[in-house]
Order: structure tokens, then C-alpha cells, then sequence
């Protein structure tokens, strides 16, 4: 999860800057960022950024398009939520939250 988005990070952010991941423990859930300071996304394109296929530029670099609508899958079947917004700085930030297991669950 955090992998594809850093992949994507580190292949459409230049090469030099930095990508910022904080990890947060609450009560109940984990709040993940990712943060790069790459081109962002254009804004009229952030609601389409996790749909299959969606590319910015597919003139770029090669890939399918797949990798955020992956990511997302992945956190919506552990019940959490990945949210994607342009950062002060320019860049991509994708803030994940979720919910931390129950320790119970775990007993057989
Ligand atoms: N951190 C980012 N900064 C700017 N644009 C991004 C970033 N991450 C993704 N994108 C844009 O969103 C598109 C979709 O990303 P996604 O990871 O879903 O697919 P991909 O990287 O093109 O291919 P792959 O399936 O190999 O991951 C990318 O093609 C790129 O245009
Ligand atoms: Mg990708």
C-alpha cells in the first residue's frame, strides 16, 4: 500500500526532493501520509485519481494506471479510507486512515 504510493512518488516527484511519511497511532486507527513534493495532480482531476486506468499524462513514463486504484482497493477491504489533495508545497499528499485490528479477534 504505502509501497505503490511511494513508487509513485519517487517516479513522478523530481529526483532530489523529498517524500515525507508520517505514521500516526490513535485510539482506534492509524493515520498513514504520504507526501512528495512532485507536480500534485491537476485539481479537476483529484475525484478521478483512484479509478482504474486514470493517468495524468500518458505521454510520461509507462505504467498502467493501476497502482492508486490498487492501493485503494486494499484499504477499503481493511475498512479504512485513502483521501488525495494537493499539498502547500505543490505536491501529492495522500493521507490513509485505518482502523487498528482488535486484539480479541485474534483469539481462536
Ligand atoms: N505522487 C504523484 N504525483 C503526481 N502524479 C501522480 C502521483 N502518483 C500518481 N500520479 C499520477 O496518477 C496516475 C495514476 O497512478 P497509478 O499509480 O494508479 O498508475 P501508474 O503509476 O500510472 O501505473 P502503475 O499501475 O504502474 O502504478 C499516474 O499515471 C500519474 O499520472
Ligand atoms: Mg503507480
Amino acid at each position: 500500500l504505502t509501497y505503490n504510493l511511494l513508487l509513485n512518488s519517487i517516479q513522478y516527484a523530481p529526483p532530489g526532493t523529498k517524500i515525507n511519511i508520517t505514521v500516526i497511532s490513535e485510539h482506534n486507527n492509524f493515520t498513514i501520509e504520504v507526501c512528495d513534493e512532485g507536480p500534485g495532480f491537476p485539481e479537476k482531476e483529484l475525484k478521478n485519481v483512484f479509478k482504474k486506468f486514470f493517468r495524468v499524462n500518458s505521454t510520461n513514463t509507462g505504467g498502467l494506471g493501476l497502482g492508486l486504484s490498487i492501493a485503494k482497493g486494499f484499504v477499503v477491504a481493511h475498512n479504512g479510507n485513502i483521501q488525495v489533495m494537493n499539498s502547500k508545497n505543490k505536491g501529492a499528499k495522500f493521507i490513509i486512515r485505518l482502523p487498528s485490528e482488535k486484539p480479541e479477534l485474534h483469539k481462536i
